[in-house]
């Protein structure tokens, strides 16, 4: 099974504002949307999931397997989204879906879990034309450094690029 970290950021590295906004544009939003229903599952940390599921996300990416990283339970429903304690046990549920691609969702807490286990394959990153001054990472602070390979760069508009890496291990 693949695993694909999907982000969208700022020119600078950041995936949010530090109160949480994500003034993305249009096309960033339906690129999103029709990457996740595409592979039909997404990975998500606890604080991504409950500011997804405050804005009704979940249904605009047509309620995908969800599978929520935290050391808390929680509501978990109809066979569609599972609470579990790492990266690796996210890894197995997805597996045990039968997924052949398993989209890593964010925030940045999470992403680096990923990226310590030495868990991802793939990175799409869609870059807005913006800089946040202070905000949240793309990846939290870590030692960990990783080499990548360019495999594809898409204009998605005339200001949005989309960077496809593999991870090499
Ligand atoms: N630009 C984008 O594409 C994009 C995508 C997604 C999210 N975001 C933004 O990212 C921000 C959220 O990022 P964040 O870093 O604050 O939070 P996060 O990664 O969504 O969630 C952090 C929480 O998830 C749990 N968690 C994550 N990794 C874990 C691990 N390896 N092991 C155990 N538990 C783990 C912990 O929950 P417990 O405390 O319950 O244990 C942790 O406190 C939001 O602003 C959101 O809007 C942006």
């Amino acid at each position: 099974m693949k695993i694909i970290l999907y982000m969208t950021m700022t020119a600078n590295g950041y995936i949010a504002k530090e109160d949480d906004e994500t003034p993305w544009s249009d096309i960033v939003w339906e690129s999103y949307c029709e990457f996740v229903k595409k592979r039909g599952n997404i990975v998500v940390g606890k604080r991504t999931y409950e500011i997804m599921k405050e804005a009704n996300e979940f249904e605009k990416l047509g309620f995908p397997i969800t599978v929520v990283v935290s050391d808390s339970t929680g509501d978990e429903g109809a066979d569609k989204i599972f609470f579990v304690s790492s990266p690796k046990e996210a890894v197995a549920v997805m597996k045990e879906k039968g997924m052949d691609e398993m989209v890593v969702g964010g925030g940045s807490t999470l992403n680096t879990g990923f990226l310590e286990d030495g868990l991802l394959d793939e990175i799409y990153l869609d870059i807005e034309p913006r800089l946040f001054g202070k905000g949240i990472k793309l990846f939290s602070d870590t030692d960990v450094s990783v080499n990548l390979r360019l495999c594809e760069v898409a204009k998605l508009s005339k200001d949005v690029i989309r960077l496809h890496y593999r991870v090499l291990k």
